[in-house]
């Protein structure tokens, strides 16, 4: 059983200035609801409750989210503005959220070690809430990666098909098809140019990890642009045939663009309606 769920949220998101300058872009609302609120709602559809939170500086609008705020709670209390707060509420009082600083920024793999203290000895999840899911009412991609984890035992990561000229965004993965959209890797690179691209494979934002991940990250050379690459070390996990590579169903926006974060705005007001 997977408990927990780790979200990397130190980074700056530099494309969303000015408006990320005193706002987390994990808080950045897709209508009326954070990026960061779709992530842990997708992690407790897949049965998590415990949130292991890797923040930084200029953060703690995030921490405030998960909390009570007892001035808003007095003003609307008894008033129909009450209904505003209730998917929020159920989301407080469902999880626990404990929060661990990222003092450098590192890379990827770096962040997610750095969140080892508060994961321990066992499987996680990691979501990147700046990759917003949806698949309507049915199972969450993390469910769905839940499930395979059940049969697998091993490091799941989610991908998806992309135009042959965007491999440079993505971690690129290679393997051998298992099952209908279920891929044994074998190699993976962090975000090669098109022509040194293994397929149009990309990884997205949704891991399940199994915790020998934190020693090999121990033992990871940084990467493409001097980071310590989550690729890198699930590569070597790959090796030796424990990396499922799962072709998700639903959607994907990738909201740390601006094209992505308009269109998943767009997506959602229209189911809204
Ligand atoms: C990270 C990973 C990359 C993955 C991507 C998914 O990159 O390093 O392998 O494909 O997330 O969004 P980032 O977008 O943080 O640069």
């Amino acid at each position: 059983m997977i408990r927990k769920c780790l979200f990397p949220v130190a980074g700056y998101g530099t494309r969303f200035l000015p408006a990320t300058k005193a706002v987390p872009k994990e808080m950045l609302p897709i209508l009326t609801k954070p990026l960061m609120q779709y992530g842990v709602e997708e992690a407790m559809n897949a049965g998590m409750s415990t949130m292991a939170i890797v923040t930084g500086r200029s953060k703690k609008a995030i921490e405030d989210h998960f909390d009570i705020n007892y001035e808003i709670e007095d003003q609307i209390k008894g008033t129909d503005k009450e209904n505003y707060l209730i998917g929020i509420r159920e989301v407080i009082s469902k999880c626990t959220f404990s929060y661990t600083r990222q003092i450098q920024m590192k890379g990827l793999g770096h962040a997610i070690l750095t969140g080892e203290p508060l994961i321990g000895n066992e499987p996680f999840a990691v979501i990147l809430a700046d990759d917003l899911c949806d698949n309507g009412s049915d199972d969450g991609v993390l469910a769905q990666m839940v499930k395979l984890y059940d049969k697998y035992k091993c490091s799941i990561v989610a991908i998806e098909e992309v135009n042959p000229s965007e491999t440079k965004k993505y971690g690129i993965i290679d393997g051998t098809q298992i099952e209908d959209g279920i891929y044994r890797v074998h190699n993976m690179v962090e975000k090669p140019n098109p022509k040194d691209a293994l397929t149009n494979l990309a990884i997205i934002g949704r891991y399940i990890l199994t915790p020998d991940i934190f020693d090999i990250i121990r033992d990871t050379k940084p990467g493409k642009g001097g980071e310590i690459q989550i690729t890198d070390t699930l590569m070597t996990q790959a090796s030796i045939g424990n990396v499922i590579a799962y072709k998700f169903k639903g959607k994907r926006f990738d909201c740390g663009s601006v094209d992505g974060f308009v269109e998943a705005t767009n997506y959602f007001y229209n189911q809204s309606k």
